[in-house]
């Protein structure tokens, strides 16, 4: 088992970098320092922490800072002796890399290859560097087949082409300098702290609301939906059992085409919350909108090396998940309003008439 002392997690405000915080200092033993740099964009928000930061105490160290800031990387690797890296930080919406490509390079290429410069600037000291990628690197799925390990790139969108182009950086500096890198490419995630612009918690409040629930096209395209917890203790299996250089799959294996998602999400609101008036079923509430362009038909993950090299297993499936979420959203609501104020807001205005 590789072990770390001073792990910096990158991104660790936003949705899946503050659950793999939350995962790693309650669930698996972990004694050492974790330092969450994250620069606080629209999708960052550092109160999702308050717990833990109060619970670890001096073990949990928040820096507001910028991948794209290399004086400040060098800083942070030196000053809080950072042995390994796990890589969130990212740009992560595909509307908006659609709509504003820029961000999608400056961030997540360049600033995964400053990134990599820092953390081979520690030499000898560096243990490890994980770098959390996307299924959407492989392109789209017909109707059979899955994703794997060996599956060829191709991306489609802004979003998907500026993963790739980080994941092939973080190789080449494996394969050139001897960096010990670690990667993964999952699935959709849901869960809790999830931003609501993404599919499922945009859907949750909505419905909550009773405003439309935007489908694109007619929401037939498959995604592999994949519980955030899940993807937390697979990331960790991978960080400290995988081999220097590998790279694992991971998924839901609960694929559902996006109308279902929204019915089930729908059915779910209805149970658990209080009625819209009239009692109108939410799911009247769904508005076939146009298509994104350039949308993926179908990701699906065969994630059978990570299940067989470590034994790791999903332990919550699309019924309780959506359950869960469905849960937590509606007892989370100052953590909303928090997230929904501001920047958010108006971008999504600007951007989005039909919401
Ligand atoms: P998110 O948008 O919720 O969070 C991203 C975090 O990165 C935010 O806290 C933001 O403030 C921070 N950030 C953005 N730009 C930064 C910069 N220049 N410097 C420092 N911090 C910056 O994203 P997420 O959904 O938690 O995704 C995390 C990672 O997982 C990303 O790399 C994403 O590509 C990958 N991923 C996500 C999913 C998913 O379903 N959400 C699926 C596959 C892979
Ligand atoms: P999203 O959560 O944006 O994730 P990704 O694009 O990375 O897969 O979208 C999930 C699916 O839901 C995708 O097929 C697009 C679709 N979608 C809608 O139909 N309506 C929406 O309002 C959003 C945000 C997504």
């Amino acid at each position: 088992m590789r072990s770390f002392h001073n792990l910096l997690v990158t991104g660790g405000a936003g949705f899946i970098g503050s659950n793999f915080i939350r995962y790693v200092f309650g669930q698996t033993g972990y004694d050492g320092r974790i330092i969450n740099l994250d620069a606080l964009t629209y999708a960052g928000n550092p109160a999702s922490l308050d717990d833990i930061a109060q619970a670890v105490g001096g073990r949990y160290v928040f820096v507001h800072g910028d991948i794209r800031d290399t004086a400040l990387l060098a800083d942070v690797f030196e000053r809080y002796a950072v042995d390994a890296v796990c890589h969130f930080a990212a740009e992560s919406h595909v509307d908006r890399s659609i709509l504003a490509p820029d961000d999608f390079v400056q961030t997540n290429v360049v600033g995964t290859c400053n990134l990599l410069q820092a953390a081979r600037a520690r030499g000898d000291k560096l243990t490890l560097f994980h770098h959390i990628s996307t299924d959407e690197v492989f392109g789209s799925l017909g109707p059979d087949g899955f994703f794997s390990e060996t599956t060829p790139y191709c991306p489609h969108s802004p979003y998907s082409a500026s993963k790739a182009a980080s994941d092939h950086f973080v190789r080449a500096f494996h394969d050139t300098y001897g960096l010990p890198v670690t990667l993964t490419n999952c699935s959709n995630n849901y869960g809790p702290y999830q931003f609501p612009e993404k599919l499922i918690p945009l859907m949750i409040l909505n419905a909550l609301e009773g405003k439309p629930l935007p489908v694109y096209g007619q929401g037939l395209n498959v995604r592999d939906w994949l519980y955030v917890e899940d993807h937390c203790s697979a990331i960790w299996t991978v960080m400290t059992q995988a081999a220097v250089g590998s790279t694992y799959c991971i998924g839901g294996r609960s694929e559902l085409p996006n109308i279902e998602v929204v019915r089930r999400i729908c059915a779910l609101v209805d149970r658990l919350a209080p009625p819209l008036p009239g009692g109108q079923a939410r799911e009247t509430l769904i508005t076939h909108v146009p298509d994104r362009p350039g949308h993926d038909a179908r990701y699906a993950i065969d994630c059978s090396r990570l299940e067989q090299d470590f034994g790791w297993k999903q332990t919550v499936d699309a019924a309780a998940g959506f359950e869960k979420t469905v849960r937590w959203y509606l007892e989370h609501s100052a953590w909303i309003e928090t997230v929904r104020s501001g920047e958010y807001r108006s971008w999504l205005e600007r951007n989005y008439a039909h919401r």
